[in-house]
Parts: structure tokens; C-alpha cells; sequence
């Protein structure tokens, strides 16, 4: 039995647990463990999924599999919070959205095999206990430091979900320009993803922001579709869902705008492109004071 150590137990942590069969021995990692198992209906199927709970301070053997499934804000201190356990041949795989924590990861843990995972899978918790797997997606996964190998994951990670990449940078940028794009929106206009598009003031505001990420675009060396042609097809196919950020809004959850349009504005200023429209919605998002 492979030991898999989970990091968190939001919809993502318990998503990465239902891939797994009852051969894997799996652990959440979690910030109160008040009882010694974590149970969850994975929905539509009804299918029940346990793990065992711990917190970092009660865990009682090797950290040998980690999936990290925090948000982009808490991942590299969840880390952290459990170094003492990892061993020297311990695999991370990083599951954040947006960009900067994976590369200070890496960088901070770069003795270890670190891979970073963008998903469109679609999965939203109900409630603490039942997860809705709301659409089929990719877990595209890549790796972030040398040790990190495709031959090493296969060994755990089911090849039905994940999809390998011998070169993950364009494809967490392409996410990250598709969450630059909608997230902040969605959550400053309170609706849903395809609102974006049908509201013609909505979709100026999104194409203000999508043609300041093609300057910066055009900087970097690999080649992408135009950035409102790319957001425009992701709110389509996603029309009726509410966005992470624009959940985190709803639930007064800190979001993870330092690590989408924070990043974006940030790169935008050291390459120097002129980012107005970014850096206007970067300061209303925060004005919200939803933290971190
Ligand atoms: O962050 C999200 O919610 C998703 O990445 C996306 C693609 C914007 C769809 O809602």
C-alpha cells in the first residue's frame, strides 16, 4: 500500500483522494483533525471516501507522496508545517492556481521531486463532507525541480488522471491568463463566468484586460492564442459556474488575486508593459479586504 499524504481537505484535496483505490492508505493533512478519520460522499456517484486525519503536529510516520492541495497563499508554509516528515526521495505534487507559489516552492524545496499540476477538472464542495464532481477535465502536470520525474509519478498516480508535460510553464501561464481574465471579474460584477460575455459592458471590461495581458504575452517565449480569445472560450464551456474567486468572495474567504493579477501586474511592470486596467481591478479586489 502506497501512503499518500494530502495536504488540506477542500474540494480539490478530496477530488485528488476519490482517484485513488482502497490499495492506497490515504492521509489528510489538516489544519483541526478533531477525529481520527475524514469521511466524504463523492457526488454524483455517491460513492463514500476515507482517509485518515491528522494535523502536522500528530503525524507519526515518513511524508513519502504529498499532494499539495492549499490555497496558493498557505501552500508553502503547509509545507513547512510538515517538513520533519519528508524523506529524501518524498514527491510534492503542487495543485495551486495561479503562479509564484509553485516557483518559490521549487526553489525552497528543490531537493525533493516537485511537480506542478494545472487542472480543469470542475469540483465544488456542498458541504465539509460531500464533493460534487461537477465536470471531467485534465490534470496536466509538469515538473518544477530535477528530481521530478514522469516514471516516478506513474508509479502513483493513476494514468487516467493526469496527462504529462515535458514542459508545464505555458500551460500554468494559459491558466493563469484564463483566470486573469475572469476571476477578478466575476467576483467584482458578482456573476457567474458566461455573464461574461453576454453582457456587452462585461465584455469590454474583459477585453481591456485580455489585450494588456497580449503585450506581456508577446514578451514571453513561447507562443498562445490571443488572451479574449482563450477567456472567451473558457466561459463558454463554463457559462454556469461561479468562479473560485467569486466563491471566495461569497464565503469571506482571502482569495488568490496576489497570485493571479498580483503576478500578472508585477510581471507586466518588470517587463514594462503598461497594465492600467490590471492594476485597477488588482486594487479593487484588494480594496474588499477578503485578505490574506
Ligand atoms: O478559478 C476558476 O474558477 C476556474 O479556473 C475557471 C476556469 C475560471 C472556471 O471557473
Amino acid at each position: 500500500m502506497i501512503p499518500i499524504h494530502i495536504l488540506g481537505s477542500g474540494a480539490m484535496a478530496c477530488l485528488w483522494a476519490s482517484y485513488f483505490n482502497t490499495n492506497h492508505n490515504i492521509n489528510f493533512i489538516r489544519r483541526h483533525a478533531n477525529e481520527n478519520v475524514f469521511r466524504f460522499t463523492l457526488k454524483p456517484q455517491d460513492r463514500l471516501i476515507e482517509g485518515k486525519s491528522f494535523t502536522a503536529n500528530n503525524l507519526n510516520e515518513p511524508i513519502t507522496h504529498l499532494i499539495v492541495a492549499t490555497k496558493a497563499f498557505d501552500a508553502k508554509s503547509a509545507i513547512q508545517s510538515v517538513e520533519h516528515r519528508l524523506t529524501p526521495n518524498t514527491q510534492i505534487l503542487l495543485l495551486q492556481n495561479g503562479m509564484g507559489s509553485q516557483q518559490e516552492i521549487a526553489q525552497a524545496f528543490k531537493q525533493y521531486a516537485v511537480y506542478a499540476c494545472s487542472s480543469t477538472e470542475g469540483a465544488y464542495k456542498i458541504d465539509a463532507h460531500t464533493l460534487m464532481h461537477a465536470g471531467k477535465g485534465v490534470n496536466n502536470i509538469g515538473a518544477m525541480t530535477k528530481k521530478a520525474k514522469e516514471d516516478k509519478l506513474t508509479q502513483w498516480l493513476p494514468a487516467e488522471h493526469f496527462k504529462w508535460h515535458e514542459n508545464i510553464e505555458p500551460i500554468l501561464w494559459r491558466k493563469l491568463i484564463v483566470n486573469g481574465a475572469i476571476n477578478p471579474l466575476t467576483l467584482l460584477y458578482q456573476c457567474k463566468n458566461g455573464e461574461l460575455i453576454n453582457q456587452p459592458s462585461l465584455q469590454i471590461h474583459m477585453k481591456k484586460i485580455c489585450l494588456e495581458l497580449d503585450q506581456l504575452l508577446s514578451k514571453l517565449p513561447f507562443k498562445m492564442s490571443p488572451a479574449f480569445e482563450i477567456a472567451t472560450q473558457v466561459c463558454q464551456q463554463t457559462a454556469n459556474n461561479y468562479s473560485s474567486m467569486y466563491q471566495d468572495g461569497k464565503y469571506s474567504h482571502p482569495t488568490e488575486i496576489d497570485f493571479i493579477t498580483g503576478y500578472l501586474v508585477n510581471k507586466c511592470i518588470e517587463m514594462s508593459v503598461d497594465c492600467p486596467e490590471n492594476e485597477k481591478i488588482l486594487k479593487k479586489v484588494k480594496q474588499l479586504n477578503l485578505g490574506p
